[in-house]
């Protein structure tokens, strides 16, 4: 018992405790890095082709820079469809997550090629990814 406590009081433990504190605060924000990154890959397997992530570059599609949030259509200088102009989306996670799922369904009459990403896990990294653009 005696022992314990001078284990326990000694400086020695005391830093070992913040340094172990500090190691699970990074540990979060590094599974946050994680997450973007395999978004990244899967962006660019996906959606690249067709949209950047330069706010001020359209290409077949338009911009993805700073799209959580935003409202559908919103990109200057980008012909949208009559159908994405009249869908009054907002673009939050959980309708993000629906064109992902399924853009057709979402908003028949969509120029975009259709997309199917179904898998929950993947949507989650093109968000976090799509998050930090
Ligand atoms: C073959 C080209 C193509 C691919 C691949 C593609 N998109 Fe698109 N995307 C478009 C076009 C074109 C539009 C505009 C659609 C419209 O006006 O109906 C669009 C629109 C969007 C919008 C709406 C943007 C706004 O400003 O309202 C989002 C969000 C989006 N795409 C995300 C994605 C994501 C995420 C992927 C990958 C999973 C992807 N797209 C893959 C061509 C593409």
């Amino acid at each position: 018992m005696k022992a314990m406590f001078t284990v326990a009081s000694s400086p020695l433990f005391a830093s070992l405790i913040a340094a172990s504190a500090l190691l699970v605060g990074a540990t979060f924000s590094h599974a946050d890095a994680m997450l973007s990154a395999q978004g990244k890959v899967l962006f660019a397997h996906n959606c690249h082709a067709c949209h950047s992530e330069d706010s001020a570059r359209n290409t077949f599609g338009p911009s993805l820079s700073g799209v959580v949030g935003r409202k559908a259509a919103s990109v200057p200088r980008f012909a949208y469809s009559d159908a994405m102009k009249a869908s009054g989306l907002v673009w939050s996670e959980d309708n993000l997550r629906m064109w992902i799922a399924d853009n057709v369904k979402l908003v028949p009459g969509t120029r975009m090629r259709h997309v199917a990403i179904s898998d929950k896990a993947e949507q989650d990294y093109i968000l976090a990814y799509l998050k930090t653009l």
